[in-house]
């Protein structure tokens, strides 16, 4: 019979590490690398979901917004040991399954909102998560997201997200 080949003396097989699950955009995943890598890192660099933006790397612009069980996040800030079991919906997650835009998305079109664009992924998630909280926003409720942007698109986002609740408010009479 024939033997099949030994590992050399002194290599010990890594054990099984146990895995971090994860739902993201409705998907299911299991993270089995380093336990402290950042949400934002996991996102862009290994499932290449680059909606999600890096900017200041801790927690202030808002550029890597996301909505963590629903709630406004920064994944810049959020360790994978910290998302077992956890829902995460990033940009590319807003938008239908059959590609019908998100209507803040819509909104965003229409009011032209988007300048250079690198700030925008995270103001139409703190939008989502404002709408679902207000969904008649003031201004000061708009103006409170404290999303950064370089471009001065504040305006054109608030005239946006009015109109996103002006059509959800529609669509629900
Ligand atoms: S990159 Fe995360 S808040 Fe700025
Ligand atoms: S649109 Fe350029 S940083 Fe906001």
């Amino acid at each position: 019979m024939q033997r099949l080949p030994q590992p050399d003396a002194g290599i010990t097989p890594e054990p099984i590490r146990p895995g971090i699950d994860v739902q993201i955009n409705g998907e299911a995943f299991r993270h089995t690398g380093d336990p402290q890598m950042p949400l934002l890192w996991y996102l862009r660099d290994v499932l290449r979901l680059t909606g999600c933006k890096y900017a200041c790397d801790r927690g202030e612009c808002g550029a890597c917004s996301v909505l963590l069980d629903g709630t406004l996040a920064r994944a810049c800030t959020l360790p994978m040991q910290e998302l077992q079991g956890r829902s995460i919906t990033t940009v590319e997650g807003l938008a239908q399954a059959d590609g019908t835009l998100h209507p803040l998305q819509q909104a965003w079109i229409d009011e032209d909102a988007i300048l250079c664009g690198y700030c925008q992924p995270g103001m139409l998630i703190a939008a989502a998560d404002l709408l679902a909280r207000k969904s008649d926003p003031s201004d000061d409720d708009i103006d409170g997201m404290k999303n950064l942007c370089r471009c001065g698109s504040h305006p054109r986002v608030r005239a946006a997200i009015r109109r996103a609740a002006a059509g959800m408010k529609g669509a629900r009479k």
